[in-house]
């Protein structure tokens, strides 16, 4: 058995395999179907100051080795996650952390600061990534002074593990990831969805009803592993990767990239207990290539 344990800044984590924010629920709902305190970390639903519907159905298609979604952040708001979620997921023995969103400043600090106070949970991400809703979300992810100013806003009140995660839909990912940890980020997580639209022809509409939507799975992978690449050359905080991962195989990329840790979305979709299955993976890669520790190969790529 190699050693599968990472550090993403003040986490440890017992592998680094974690489910990624919005396709895994609260980690309860998958409860059934895969022991949840054999995954490194849940990041669970994003988590607003105010309740939000999300947008109208529909609201995801199947695109070629994807899907694109806009769910719009549905949430009941962060006062009923305290009083009603925290105490049902305090206990899983993993690192459960919140996906934060907002629409101003004020909102994102807020929140943060209400989840501050949750002892159980170690740390969050920060979403300013989220193509999905009208205000705020990606607005402040796509310049480096928007970036900059939301993570100054929330590093005053939340001091505990933050960690910011990043848009692929900018022009230099390295640097708005240099803005934020100039402001105070722990680490980075990237990448959140790509924008994208299908449209039905026969219609002559698009299929989302609010038109665009964020494109995940397979068909962002390799755009994912570029930003890793570029981001750890940009960084010295640790890098946990995203995007389209569905094996163990997909996962090394990402290390070898420079990720320390990485998070599966859409592929818990296909299989609930997809996470577990790719720590193993990534335990025999390691094992058969005669690596005893998984920080052998984090950012060995030869480039
Ligand atoms: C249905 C759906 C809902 C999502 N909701 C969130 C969210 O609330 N917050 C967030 O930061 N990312 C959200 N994401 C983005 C994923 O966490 C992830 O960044 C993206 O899907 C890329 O990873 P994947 O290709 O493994 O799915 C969502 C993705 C999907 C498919």
């Amino acid at each position: 058995m190699a050693d599968l344990t990472t550090k993403i800044a003040g986490i440890t984590m017992k592998n680094p395999v974690m489910a990624a924010s919005g396709t895994f629920g609260y980690g309860l709902e998958f409860a059934d179907f895969v022991n949840l305190e054999e995954i490194g970390g849940i990041i669970v639903k994003g988590t607003t100051l105010h309740p939000r519907e999300g947008n109208d159905y529909p609201r995801m298609v199947e695109t070629a080795s994807g899907m694109l979604n806009c769910v719009g952040l549905q949430n009941k708001g962060v006062a009923y996650f305290c009083e009603h979620i925290y105490p049902e997921i305090k206990d899983i023995r993993t690192n459960m952390i919140v996906n934060v969103s907002g629409s101003t400043l004020e909102d994102y600090a807020e929140c943060a600061a209400r989840i501050n106070a949750l002892e159980n949970i170690p740390a969050i991400e920060l979403n300013i990534s989220c193509p999905n809703v009208k205000q705020g979300g990606m607005a402040f992810g796509v310049t480096t002074d928007g970036a900059y100013s939301v993570v100054k806003a929330v590093r005053e009140v939340y001091d505990k593990t933050l960690i910011v995660k990043l848009s692929p839909n900018v022009t230099s990912i390295s640097d708005i990831a240099r803005a934020v940890q100039d402001a105070g980020a722990d680490a980075v997580s990237l990448i959140n969805t790509l924008m994208g639209m299908v449209i039905d022809i026969e219609k002559r509409k698009p299929v989302l009803s609010i038109a665009t939507g964020g494109l995940s799975g397979p068909a962002v992978k390799s755009v994912a592993v570029r930003c890793v690449w570029q981001v750890a050359k940009a960084v010295h905080i640790p890098i946990v990767g995203l995007g389209g991962i569905m094996t163990a195989e997909d996962a090394i990329e990402f290390f070898l990239a420079g990720a320390s840790a990485i998070e599966i979305g859409t592929a818990n979709f296909i299989d609930p207990a997809v996470t577990v299955k790719v720590a193993q993976g990534i335990n025999d890669w390691l094992d058969r290539h005669g690596c005893t520790s998984l920080t052998d190969i984090i950012g060995q790529l030869e480039a």
